[in-house]
């Protein structure tokens, strides 16, 4: 098997003071990547000020391991402040692993408006904020690779911020995959879905207990150590550093990761609905023609899988059947 290897490349990783960010950084480092440990060091809820300098503790701890980093401590939410700073320092940029996150452990009855925002303005736009700098990059180089993290929390959780902000982040990387495409440039976005012990699901846990000690519940059920142990972000970073490599040629493609579990993920679409058949086409359909396609709602046999520039209607051949027959 012969070794993935990102030599005379530049990788950015946000987020990478601790977690799953210092794990990608550290194995991207193994692999010959000189890589920019960004991390603002906040609580896991971003709040408070920036405390220690944990990205010099991961530059050390790189460094001691025989590979190359440098630190950055702006927030994602400056992101040209990060692209110039690793521009200047390294004169390139190959990858962008866009990990720095946050989460905001208020239910939905007790979430606030602030508390939406801040959780948006980090996992959301921070991303924007990063990716609309790095893009004139990749574009000049022709070359680039970006990693957006997103959450299982997307399937649904008592977190609506931070699931939404999760969300966010897959369109954005659907849409830059598109740009890509059409500037037909060696650039791919992809999406991960982790899963790691980490500060953020460790001080998450102990905030929803305070929380339910509070209310005078027992606190949450906890995993056995030995589950917990099993999922060390160390076991994520292998899919990562695979995304950013160059011989990965998925594009928009959406990845679950966590105590080396892997998975992909496909949009699925059921097979096409024609409501309007029996109306005509000029009539507009009824509810009463979605009420009775359910079953051809609920086939994903018959449908496809849509991917990044796709469209909405894009099976292949859907506005062909609804329009053919007027030819
Ligand atoms: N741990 C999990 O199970 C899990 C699951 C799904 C998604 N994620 C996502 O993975 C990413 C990493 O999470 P983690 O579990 O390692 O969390 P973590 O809290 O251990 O690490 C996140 C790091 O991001 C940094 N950060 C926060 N705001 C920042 C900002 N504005 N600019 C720069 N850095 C900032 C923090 O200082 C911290 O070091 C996050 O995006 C998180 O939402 C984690």
């Amino acid at each position: 098997m012969n070794d993935l290897r990102f030599d005379g490349q530049v990788a950015l990783v946000t987020g990478a003071g601790r977690g799953l960010g210092r794990a990608h950084a550290r194995l991207l480092a193994a692999r010959g990547c000189t890589v920019v440990i960004n991390d603002l060091g906040s609580a896991f809820d971003g709040t408070g000020a920036a405390t220690g300098r944990v990205a010099d503790e991961v530059v050390a701890l790189i460094e001691a391991e025989g590979g190359k980093a440098t630190a950055n401590y702006d927030s994602v939410e400056n992101g040209q402040a990060i692209i110039d700073d690793v521009m200047a320092t390294h004169g390139r940029l190959d990858i962008v692993i866009n990990n720095a996150g946050i989460l905001t452990p208020e239910v939905w009855s007790e979430l606030t408006l602030e508390s939406w925002q801040r959780t948006l303005n980090v996992n959301l736009t921070g991303v924007f904020s990063v990716m609309k700098a790095a893009w004139p990059v990749f574009v000049a180089q022709q070359y680039g690779r970006c990693i957006v993290t997103s959450s299982p929390a997307v399937y649904g959780a008592g977190v609506a911020a931070y699931a939404a902000s999760k969300a966010g982040v897959i369109g954005l990387a659907n849409s830059l995959q598109f740009e890509a495409k059409k500037l037909k440039l060696d650039i791919k976005c992809n999406i991960l879905i982790p899963q790691a012990d980490t500060r953020m699901t460790q001080d998450f846990g102990a905030a929803v207990d305070a929380r339910r000690v509070q209310q005078g519940k027992p606190a949450a059920r906890k995993a056995p150590a030995e589950v917990m142990q099993r999922l060390s972000p160390d076991k994520v970073s292998a899919m990562v550093v695979w995304l950013a490599h160059q011989d990965c040629q998925a594009e928009a493609s959406i990845h679950e990761a966590g105590g080396g579990y892997f998975a992909r993920l496909n949009w699925a679409r059921s097979a096409p609905l024609f409501a309007t058949e029996k109306e005509g086409v000029l009539a507009a359909p009824l509810p009463e023609n979605i009420r009775d396609g359910q079953n051809t709602l609920a086939d994903f046999a018959g449908g496809d899988h849509p991917i990044s520039g796709d469209g909405s209607m894009g099976a292949p051949n859907a506005l062909e059947q609804v329009f053919g027959h007027l030819k």
